[in-house]
C-alpha cells in the first residue's frame, strides 16, 4: 500500500478552541476513507485542512509523499466536493465541467473532448448544455463531482455531499460515488455524520469525537471490535444497548442492575462493575430457561421486514427479523451469545 495522504500527529487551534488533537491517519492511495462522528467533532476541520483552506497548527502533512506546509490550496492538486454542489448557476453544464481546466490555460477543444469524457462517466452527456437550476439534485450533484473528476486530482475530498437529497436519491448517489471511485482508481476522504453512510460507502472508517479519533479500521471490524462505548453506540443502527451490570462470583457471568444474569465469553474480575453492551439484532426472545433476563415490551414497531421491540422503561431494544405475536404490557424473555456481549468500564468507558 502506497500512502497518497499522510497525517503525522495533526493540531489545530482556533484561538483558544482546541478543534483537532493529535490527528494520526495514513489514506492509502486507492482507499475510500470515510471520516464519521457527531457534528462538531471536526471532520470538516480535517478535511478542510487536507485541502489547505485551513492552516494546521502543528503537525505534518503530505501528499503523495511531498510536505504541505506553505503549498496553497490550488497547489495541492486536490478536488472538493460540497454539499451544496457550489455550480456556477449562469453557466451551462459544460461550462461547468470545463472552467477549472480554461482557468488552468487548456484550450477549449481540449477542454471540451475532456467534458464529453467525464460526462459519458458521469451520467451527463444529454444534459452538458443545461444550467443548473434546470438539473434534479441528483444531476447537480453529478456535476459537482465531473467538475472535480475533470483535473484528475490526486485525492477526492467529500463534505457531506448527499445531505440535500432525499432518502432513496442517497442510497442511489452512495453505489455511484463509491463506483466512480473504483472505476477511476482514485483516492477518497468522505465526510459524513450518517454511520451507515460511512460503513456502505468506505474501506477504512475514522470514528471522530471532540477532535480526537476514537478509533479506526475496516467497518465491520468496527462494529465486531468497538474499543469503547463511544464507538459501540455511534457505530450500528439502532445503536447498542448499554446495561448497567456487576460481575458474577464465578467471573462468567453478569448480574444486570436491573435483574437476571447474562453468561459471558471469557473471564472478567468477580464483583467488578460493568457496562454490558448488547446489539439489538444480537438479542433473541427466549422462553423458559433459555431466557436470561426479562423486560417488560412498551412499544412494538414493525417495518414488514423487521420488527422493534422496545422496553417499556425505553432502556432496552430488541430488532428481530420474525413478525412477533407479543404486545405492549407483555413481559418477554430474551437470550444473547455470550460473545456478543461487550463489557466496558463504567468510569472511562473503554472495552475491558
Ligand atoms: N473558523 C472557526 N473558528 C472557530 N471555531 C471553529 C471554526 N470552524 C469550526 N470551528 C469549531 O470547530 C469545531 C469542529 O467544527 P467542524 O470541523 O466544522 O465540525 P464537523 O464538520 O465535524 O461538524 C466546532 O466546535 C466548530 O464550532
Ligand atoms: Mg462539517
Amino acid at each position: 500500500m502506497t500512502p497518497q495522504i499522510e497525517l503525522i500527529d495533526i493540531d489545530k487551534h482556533y484561538g483558544a478552541f482546541h478543534a483537532l488533537k493529535n490527528i494520526t491517519l495514513t489514506i492509502d492511495k486507492g482507499s475510500f476513507v470515510a471520516l464519521v462522528g457527531p457534528s462538531g467533532c471536526g471532520k470538516s476541520t480535517l478535511l478542510r485542512s487536507i485541502a489547505g483552506l485551513e492552516t494546521i497548527t502543528s503537525g505534518t502533512l503530505r501528499i503523495a509523499g511531498q510536505t504541505m506546509t506553505g503549498v496553497p490550496p490550488r497547489h495541492r492538486d486536490i478536488a472538493m466536493v460540497f454539499q451544496s454542489y457550489a455550480l456556477y448557476p449562469h453557466m451551462s453544464v459544460e461550462q461547468n465541467l470545463t472552467y477549472s481546466l480554461r482557468l488552468h490555460g487548456v484550450k477549449k477543444a481540449e477542454a471540451r473532448t475532456k467534458a464529453a469524457e467525464v460526462a459519458a462517466t458521469t451520467g451527463l452527456s444529454h444534459l452538458l448544455g443545461r444550467y443548473p437550476r434546470q438539473l434534479s439534485g441528483g444531476q447537480r450533484q453529478r456535476v459537482a463531482m465531473g467538475r472535480a473528476i475533470i483535473r484528475n486530482p490526486k485525492a477526492f475530498l467529500f463534505d457531506e455531499p448527499l445531505s440535500n437529497l432525499d432518502a432513496a436519491l442517497r442510497v442511489q448517489m452512495r453505489k455511484e460515488i463509491r463506483a466512480l471511485h473504483d472505476r477511476l482508481g482514485a483516492t477518497s476522504v468522505y465526510v459524513t455524520h450518517d454511520q451507515i453512510e460511512a460503513m456502505t460507502m468506505a474501506d477504512w472508517v475514522v470514528v471522530m469525537r471532540d477532535g480526537i479519533i476514537e478509533q479506526q479500521g475496516r467497518p465491520l471490524d468496527l462494529y465486531d471490535h468497538p474499543v469503547n462505548q463511544f464507538v459501540a453506540g455511534f457505530i450500528g443502527s439502532p445503536a447498542m444497548n448499554f446495561l448497567p451490570a456487576t460481575v458474577g462470583q464465578d467471573g462468567r457471568s453478569i448480574a444486570l442492575e436491573a435483574g437476571g444474569s447474562v453468561p459471558i465469553a471469557g473471564q472478567a474480575s468477580p464483583g467488578e462493575k460493568v457496562v454490558a453492551g448488547m446489539r439489538p439484532e444480537h438479542l433473541r426472545v427466549a422462553e423458559g430457561p433459555a431466557a436470561a433476563f426479562h423486560v417488560e415490551i412498551g412499544t412494538i414497531e414493525s417495518t414488514g421486514s423487521a420488527t422493534y421491540l422496545t422496553s417499556r422503561d425505553g432502556s432496552l431494544q430488541v430488532v428481530q427479523s420474525e413478525r412477533t405475536p407479543l404486545a405492549p404490557g407483555d413481559l418477554v424473555g430474551l437470550e444473547i451469545e455470550p460473545t456478543n456481549i461487550h463489557l466496558f468500564d463504567p468510569s472511562t468507558g473503554r472495552k475491558l
